[in-house]
């Protein structure tokens, strides 16, 4: 069972001993190119492309063993695999899932980064913009025939609620073992469609530099939706390196976070004061909450 809980390369140092014996048997698994450059291989990007064949023999299958549950936005209902169900599945049979069941933790830097759960602030972005602003619309429903970029997705729950509502949407995260055994079969879950999926999907794995250069001459983002990414500093400049170049002149990113991340060290107005310094961008406080932790959604557009 996970629990809250995050392995940093700097708050391991006051880990058990038998914390980082687990994590550095992993870490042995990490590929070298060249001798001066480490290369990690959860770190690469790939694009995954299932085939109809492949879709209905892999992704339909977990859907059949894992229980459902939902998460519901005012009406709008998004479905999604147990996550305690689909973790008893993979434990055991990829690295970077059996490292975070073995250690019990929701994150270990550069193995596993969260997302096979769903994380808190999914819930408030989800809620934000289903929320009606004059009594009949609301924002969701910007989002028909859009092109949507859900950036470290996890479990895809924001991407399908974009889905649901008539947008493309590519589906971005660290670990291909969550877009292949959570992400994708949640879409499946939500769309009963192949061919949906197929034709209004993409999905990225691999670290957030690798995936700007891979995709470099892509297309770029009506919107960017981004919730809890930024709780490791070291990741700043490549979330804003995304921003700046995916999402499109007239586009809005929304970004969702926890005031502070204790013990991990990032925090939102830390964040929002490098991406300030490039001084072509300007932020909202779009929604802000107190209640527990901290949570806000920042509204980042182009000057
Ligand atoms: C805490 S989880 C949040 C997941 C999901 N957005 C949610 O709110 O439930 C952080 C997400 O960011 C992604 N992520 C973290 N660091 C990353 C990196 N360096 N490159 C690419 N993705 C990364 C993880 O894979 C994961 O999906």
């Amino acid at each position: 069972m996970f629990k809250f809980n995050f392995i940093t390369e700097e708050n391991d140092r006051d880990g058990s001993k038998a914390e980082e014996e687990k994590v550095a048997e992993t870490k042995t698994e990490i590929e070298t190119k060249t001798e001066s450059k480490p290369v990690n291989k959860h770190d690469e990007c790939h694009e995954i492309v299932p085939s109809k064949e492949q879709t209905e023999r892999d992704y339909f299958a977990p859907n059949l063993v894992a229980t459902l549950n939902s998460i519901t936005f005012h009406e709008h209902k998004v479905h999604h695999v147990s996550i305690e169900d689909i973790i008893e599945k993979l434990a055991g049979q990829f690295d970077d899932i059996s490292c975070a069941e073995e250690n019990h933790s929701d994150l270990i830097a550069g193995i596993y980064e969260g997302g096979a759960k769903v994380w808190e602030c999914t819930e408030t972005v989800g809620e934000y913009l289903t929320k009606t602003t004059d009594g009949t619309k609301c924002l969701i429903d910007d989002f028909r025939n859009s092109s949507v970029l859900d950036l470290g997705c996890g479990a895809g729950i924001l991407g399908i609620l974009a889905l649901q509502n008539g947008a493309s949407v590519h589906f971005q995260d660290y670990n291909k073992t969550v877009l292949e055994h959570i992400t994708i079969p949640n879409v499946l879950v939500n769309t009963k469609s192949v061919e949906k999926l197929q034709e209004r999907c993409r999905f990225y794995s691999g670290d957030w530099t690798n995936y700007a250069e891979k995709t470099e001459d892509g297309e770029k983002f009506d919107f960017i939706l981004t919730s809890e990414t930024i709780y490791n500093v070291q990741n700043y400049d490549k979330i804003i390196h995304i921003i700046k170049t995916k999402l499109k002149p007239t586009g809005v990113c929304y970004l969702a976070a926890k005031v502070h991340y204790f013990g991990v060290g990032g925090s939102l107005r830390q964040f929002e004061q490098i991406l300030l310094k490039e001084d072509i961008f300007e932020t909202e406080s779009a929604f802000k909450c107190n209640d527990n932790i901290g949570r806000e959604i920042l509204k980042i557009t182009f000057k």
